[in-house]
Protein backbone atom coordinates (compact mmCIF):
# COMPACT_ATOMS: atom_id res chain seq x y z
CA UNK A 1 0.00 0.00 0.00
CA UNK A 2 1.70 3.07 -0.62
CA UNK A 3 1.89 5.53 2.21
CA UNK A 4 -1.43 8.23 0.72
CA UNK A 5 -3.56 5.01 0.59
CA UNK A 6 -2.07 3.62 4.14
CA UNK A 7 -3.13 6.74 5.36
CA UNK A 8 -6.22 7.23 4.24
CA UNK A 9 -6.67 4.03 5.16
CA UNK A 10 -5.85 4.43 8.76
CA UNK A 11 -7.81 7.62 9.16
CA UNK A 12 -11.07 5.36 7.85
CA UNK A 13 -10.23 2.77 10.10
CA UNK A 14 -10.58 5.51 12.79
CA UNK A 15 -13.40 6.96 11.81
CA UNK A 16 -15.23 3.83 10.88
CA UNK A 17 -13.84 2.84 14.99
CA UNK A 18 -14.87 6.15 16.27
CA UNK A 19 -18.58 5.32 14.73
CA UNK A 20 -18.63 2.20 16.28
CA UNK A 21 -18.23 3.68 19.44
CA UNK A 22 -20.23 5.97 19.00
CA UNK A 23 -23.35 3.51 17.75
CA UNK A 24 -21.94 1.22 21.13
CA UNK A 25 -22.30 4.53 23.52
CA UNK A 26 -24.96 5.08 21.28
CA UNK A 27 -26.92 1.69 21.91
CA UNK A 28 -25.91 1.75 25.61
CA UNK A 29 -27.80 4.82 25.95
CA UNK A 30 -30.99 3.61 24.24
CA UNK A 31 -31.04 0.65 26.70
CA UNK A 32 -30.91 2.81 29.28
CA UNK A 33 -34.31 4.86 28.26
CA UNK A 34 -35.73 1.75 26.56
CA UNK A 35 -35.40 -0.19 30.18
CA UNK A 36 -36.46 3.50 32.03
CA UNK A 37 -39.48 3.51 29.70
CA UNK A 38 -40.47 0.25 30.26
CA UNK A 39 -40.58 0.67 34.40
CA UNK A 40 -44.20 0.55 35.47
CA UNK A 41 -44.63 3.00 37.91
CA UNK A 42 -45.42 2.37 41.77
CA UNK A 43 -49.07 4.77 42.45
CA UNK A 44 -49.17 6.04 46.38
CA UNK A 45 -52.65 7.57 46.91
CA UNK A 46 -53.62 9.63 49.22
CA UNK A 47 -57.16 11.54 49.95
CA UNK A 48 -56.67 14.71 51.41
CA UNK A 49 -53.85 17.28 50.65
CA UNK A 50 -52.38 16.06 54.16
CA UNK A 51 -52.25 12.52 53.14
CA UNK A 52 -50.68 13.02 50.08
CA UNK A 53 -48.46 15.95 50.11
CA UNK A 54 -45.80 14.28 52.68
CA UNK A 55 -45.35 12.15 50.53
CA UNK A 56 -44.82 13.81 47.11
CA UNK A 57 -42.13 16.37 48.56
CA UNK A 58 -40.30 12.86 49.21
CA UNK A 59 -40.15 12.22 45.39
CA UNK A 60 -37.16 13.42 43.18
CA UNK A 61 -38.02 15.39 39.55
CA UNK A 62 -41.51 16.04 40.62
CA UNK A 63 -43.46 16.77 37.52
CA UNK A 64 -47.43 17.75 38.66
CA UNK A 65 -50.62 16.31 36.30
CA UNK A 66 -53.82 17.37 36.52
CA UNK A 67 -57.09 15.61 35.27
CA UNK A 68 -60.07 17.01 36.46
CA UNK A 69 -60.13 17.23 40.59
CA UNK A 70 -57.28 14.31 40.96
CA UNK A 71 -53.49 15.92 41.17
CA UNK A 72 -50.32 13.45 40.36
CA UNK A 73 -47.07 14.00 41.41
CA UNK A 74 -45.05 12.40 39.15
CA UNK A 75 -41.51 11.53 40.30
CA UNK A 76 -38.82 9.12 40.98
CA UNK A 77 -37.74 7.38 44.22
CA UNK A 78 -34.20 5.41 44.41
CA UNK A 79 -34.25 6.49 40.57
CA UNK A 80 -37.65 4.40 40.08
CA UNK A 81 -40.93 5.91 39.03
CA UNK A 82 -43.51 6.81 41.49
CA UNK A 83 -46.76 8.92 41.50
CA UNK A 84 -48.47 10.17 44.04
CA UNK A 85 -51.87 11.39 43.75
CA UNK A 86 -54.09 13.27 45.61
CA UNK A 87 -57.65 11.30 45.01
CA UNK A 88 -59.90 13.55 46.62
CA UNK A 89 -61.87 11.93 49.88
CA UNK A 90 -64.87 8.65 48.94
CA UNK A 91 -65.85 6.05 47.20
CA UNK A 92 -66.53 8.04 43.32
CA UNK A 93 -63.16 10.08 43.95
CA UNK A 94 -60.82 6.87 44.27
CA UNK A 95 -62.67 4.77 41.74
CA UNK A 96 -62.25 7.45 38.79
CA UNK A 97 -58.79 8.22 40.10
CA UNK A 98 -57.66 4.64 40.16
CA UNK A 99 -59.00 4.22 36.47
CA UNK A 100 -57.23 7.56 35.15
CA UNK A 101 -54.22 6.32 36.99
CA UNK A 102 -53.83 2.77 35.32
CA UNK A 103 -55.18 3.89 31.63
CA UNK A 104 -52.52 7.19 31.76
CA UNK A 105 -49.32 5.57 33.08
CA UNK A 106 -49.97 1.52 33.31
CA UNK A 107 -48.51 1.17 36.93
CA UNK A 108 -47.28 -2.20 38.51
CA UNK A 109 -48.83 -1.44 41.55
CA UNK A 110 -51.20 1.07 43.59
CA UNK A 111 -51.24 1.45 47.29
CA UNK A 112 -54.43 3.56 48.70
CA UNK A 113 -52.99 5.04 52.20
CA UNK A 114 -53.97 7.50 54.62
CA UNK A 115 -56.00 7.63 57.87
CA UNK A 116 -58.93 5.80 59.52
CA UNK A 117 -61.04 5.25 62.76
CA UNK A 118 -60.89 1.92 64.45
CA UNK A 119 -63.09 -0.82 64.35
CA UNK A 120 -60.99 -3.04 67.01
CA UNK A 121 -60.39 -2.12 70.48
CA UNK A 122 -57.10 -3.16 70.92
CA UNK A 123 -55.79 -0.66 68.08
CA UNK A 124 -55.15 2.84 68.84
CA UNK A 125 -54.17 5.79 67.50
CA UNK A 126 -51.39 5.53 65.64
CA UNK A 127 -51.44 1.91 64.89
CA UNK A 128 -51.08 1.07 61.17
CA UNK A 129 -53.57 -1.82 59.34
CA UNK A 130 -52.01 -3.24 56.07
CA UNK A 131 -55.11 -4.73 54.60
CA UNK A 132 -54.55 -8.56 53.92
CA UNK A 133 -58.19 -7.79 52.76
CA UNK A 134 -60.26 -4.87 52.02
CA UNK A 135 -63.91 -4.99 51.58
CA UNK A 136 -66.68 -2.18 50.53
CA UNK A 137 -68.78 -1.92 53.72
CA UNK A 138 -71.77 0.48 52.54
CA UNK A 139 -73.01 -1.81 49.98
CA UNK A 140 -76.11 -3.03 51.60
CA UNK A 141 -79.64 -4.67 50.90
CA UNK A 142 -82.44 -4.04 52.84
CA UNK A 143 -85.17 -6.56 54.25
CA UNK A 144 -88.54 -6.10 53.32
CA UNK A 145 -90.74 -4.20 55.40
CA UNK A 146 -94.10 -1.83 54.98
CA UNK A 147 -95.06 1.87 55.03
CA UNK A 148 -94.83 2.50 59.71
CA UNK A 149 -93.02 -0.50 59.75
CA UNK A 150 -89.68 1.44 60.58
CA UNK A 151 -86.04 0.69 59.73
CA UNK A 152 -83.74 -2.04 61.00
CA UNK A 153 -79.85 -1.62 60.35
CA UNK A 154 -78.40 -4.58 61.79
CA UNK A 155 -81.30 -7.02 59.41
CA UNK A 156 -79.05 -5.55 56.77
CA UNK A 157 -77.25 -7.81 54.25
CA UNK A 158 -74.27 -7.07 52.53
CA UNK A 159 -74.07 -6.88 48.76
CA UNK A 160 -71.57 -8.07 46.68
CA UNK A 161 -71.87 -5.60 43.36
CA UNK A 162 -69.69 -7.93 41.49
CA UNK A 163 -71.10 -11.28 41.91
CA UNK A 164 -73.09 -11.17 38.77
CA UNK A 165 -74.62 -8.55 35.74
CA UNK A 166 -77.99 -9.35 36.83
CA UNK A 167 -80.31 -7.65 39.47
CA UNK A 168 -80.18 -7.07 42.91
CA UNK A 169 -82.57 -9.72 43.60
CA UNK A 170 -79.77 -12.25 42.95
CA UNK A 171 -79.04 -14.77 45.37
CA UNK A 172 -75.71 -15.09 44.79
CA UNK A 173 -74.63 -11.35 45.88
CA UNK A 174 -75.54 -12.02 49.68
CA UNK A 175 -72.39 -12.21 50.38
CA UNK A 176 -69.22 -9.78 51.27
CA UNK A 177 -66.61 -9.33 48.62
CA UNK A 178 -63.25 -9.13 50.05
CA UNK A 179 -59.98 -7.67 47.98
CA UNK A 180 -56.80 -9.63 48.75
CA UNK A 181 -53.92 -7.46 49.35
CA UNK A 182 -50.79 -8.40 47.37
CA UNK A 183 -48.51 -10.70 48.82
CA UNK A 184 -45.22 -8.82 47.72
CA UNK A 185 -46.88 -5.92 49.15
CA UNK A 186 -47.84 -7.05 51.96
CA UNK A 187 -44.42 -8.78 51.75
CA UNK A 188 -42.43 -5.39 51.56
CA UNK A 189 -44.71 -3.81 54.57
CA UNK A 190 -44.22 -6.38 57.02
CA UNK A 191 -39.98 -6.21 56.13
CA UNK A 192 -40.12 -2.81 57.19
CA UNK A 193 -42.26 -2.93 60.04
CA UNK A 194 -39.79 -2.29 62.85
CA UNK A 195 -38.93 1.10 61.25
CA UNK A 196 -41.97 2.73 62.44
CA UNK A 197 -41.88 3.58 66.12
CA UNK A 198 -45.03 5.84 67.07
CA UNK A 199 -47.79 2.60 67.19
CA UNK A 200 -47.81 -1.34 66.06
CA UNK A 201 -47.86 -2.48 62.55
CA UNK A 202 -50.96 -5.22 62.26
CA UNK A 203 -52.55 -7.36 59.31
CA UNK A 204 -56.27 -7.00 59.28
CA UNK A 205 -59.49 -6.13 57.23
CA UNK A 206 -60.07 -2.51 55.85
CA UNK A 207 -63.87 -1.76 55.54
CA UNK A 208 -64.93 1.45 53.28
CA UNK A 209 -67.83 3.38 52.29
CA UNK A 210 -69.08 7.00 52.10
CA UNK A 211 -70.01 7.47 55.78
CA UNK A 212 -67.92 8.33 59.27
CA UNK A 213 -69.65 6.41 61.85
CA UNK A 214 -69.37 7.65 65.39
CA UNK A 215 -72.43 4.90 66.79
CA UNK A 216 -70.75 2.37 68.63
CA UNK A 217 -73.13 -0.02 68.39
CA UNK A 218 -72.88 0.15 64.14
CA UNK A 219 -69.26 -0.36 64.68
CA UNK A 220 -69.45 -3.27 66.56
CA UNK A 221 -72.20 -4.72 64.08
CA UNK A 222 -69.85 -3.62 61.39
CA UNK A 223 -66.80 -5.88 63.10
CA UNK A 224 -68.65 -8.72 63.88
CA UNK A 225 -69.98 -8.86 59.90
CA UNK A 226 -66.80 -7.79 58.02
CA UNK A 227 -64.16 -8.64 60.63
CA UNK A 228 -62.81 -4.91 59.81
CA UNK A 229 -59.95 -3.49 61.99
CA UNK A 230 -60.71 -0.18 60.77
CA UNK A 231 -62.64 2.29 58.42
CA UNK A 232 -62.28 4.52 55.72
CA UNK A 233 -63.79 6.04 52.71
CA UNK A 234 -61.65 4.87 49.79
CA UNK A 235 -59.87 1.33 50.06
CA UNK A 236 -62.58 -1.08 48.78
CA UNK A 237 -62.96 1.64 45.83
CA UNK A 238 -59.11 1.73 44.39
CA UNK A 239 -59.16 -2.28 45.35
CA UNK A 240 -62.22 -3.28 43.46
CA UNK A 241 -60.86 -1.36 40.50
CA UNK A 242 -56.98 -2.50 40.76
CA UNK A 243 -58.60 -6.09 40.49
CA UNK A 244 -60.23 -5.05 37.75
CA UNK A 245 -57.38 -4.16 35.42
CA UNK A 246 -55.18 -7.23 37.42
CA UNK A 247 -53.06 -4.65 39.01
CA UNK A 248 -51.28 -5.34 43.04
CA UNK A 249 -52.76 -3.47 45.53
CA UNK A 250 -52.26 -3.21 49.09
CA UNK A 251 -54.33 -0.63 51.74
CA UNK A 252 -52.18 0.38 54.17
CA UNK A 253 -54.12 2.53 56.87
CA UNK A 254 -53.24 4.14 60.04
CA UNK A 255 -55.95 5.12 62.84
CA UNK A 256 -56.17 8.87 63.33
CA UNK A 257 -59.19 8.23 66.03
CA UNK A 258 -60.89 5.03 67.49
CA UNK A 259 -64.62 5.59 69.02
CA UNK A 260 -64.33 2.26 70.32
CA UNK A 261 -61.55 2.86 72.83
CA UNK A 262 -61.97 6.72 73.50
CA UNK A 263 -59.10 7.40 70.98
CA UNK A 264 -59.42 11.01 69.98
CA UNK A 265 -58.90 12.56 66.22
CA UNK A 266 -55.00 12.75 65.73
CA UNK A 267 -54.41 14.42 62.46
CA UNK A 268 -50.79 14.09 62.73
CA UNK A 269 -51.36 10.22 61.96
CA UNK A 270 -51.15 10.84 58.52
CA UNK A 271 -47.71 12.30 58.13
CA UNK A 272 -46.92 9.81 60.29
CA UNK A 273 -48.30 6.83 57.83
CA UNK A 274 -46.67 8.33 54.53
CA UNK A 275 -43.07 8.01 56.74
CA UNK A 276 -43.88 4.68 56.62
CA UNK A 277 -45.43 3.93 53.43
CA UNK A 278 -42.06 5.67 51.95
CA UNK A 279 -40.31 2.74 53.69
CA UNK A 280 -42.65 0.25 52.29
CA UNK A 281 -42.17 1.61 48.45
CA UNK A 282 -38.09 1.91 49.08
CA UNK A 283 -38.14 -2.40 50.12
CA UNK A 284 -40.54 -2.99 47.27
CA UNK A 285 -38.44 -1.32 44.73
CA UNK A 286 -35.15 -3.12 45.92
CA UNK A 287 -37.30 -6.76 46.25
CA UNK A 288 -38.11 -5.67 42.22
CA UNK A 289 -34.77 -4.68 41.45
CA UNK A 290 -33.04 -7.71 43.19
CA UNK A 291 -35.52 -10.14 41.69
N1 LIG B 1 -64.59 6.95 59.31
C1 LIG B 1 -64.52 7.17 58.00
N2 LIG B 1 -63.45 7.74 57.38
C2 LIG B 1 -62.39 8.10 58.13
N3 LIG B 1 -61.20 8.68 57.84
C3 LIG B 1 -60.52 8.81 58.99
N4 LIG B 1 -61.23 8.32 60.02
C4 LIG B 1 -62.41 7.87 59.52
C5 LIG B 1 -63.57 7.28 60.12
N5 LIG B 1 -63.66 7.06 61.44
C6 LIG B 1 -60.67 9.15 56.53
C7 LIG B 1 -61.49 8.79 55.29
C8 LIG B 1 -61.63 10.12 54.53
C9 LIG B 1 -61.35 11.19 55.55
C10 LIG B 1 -62.57 11.85 56.06
O1 LIG B 1 -60.65 10.55 56.61
O2 LIG B 1 -60.80 7.82 54.52
O3 LIG B 1 -60.70 10.27 53.48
Amino acid sequence: MKKKTLKKFASVVAISGMLVMLAGCNSSLLNETEVEGAQRPIIIQGPMPIEAEDFAKKLDKVKVEKSGTFVFYKGKLNNYPVIVTKTGKGMENTAAATALAIEKYDPIAIINQGTSGGHDPSLNVFDIVLGEKTTNIGSLKTTNMDENQGIDPTSWIPMDLMASEGSGSDPNANKVRYYEGDKDLLAAANAVKDTYTKGKVVEGIIGSADFWNSEVDRIKWIHEIYGTSVEEMEGASAAQIADAYDVAFLGIRILSNNKTNGGTYNPGTAAANQEYVYEVVKEYISMMKSK
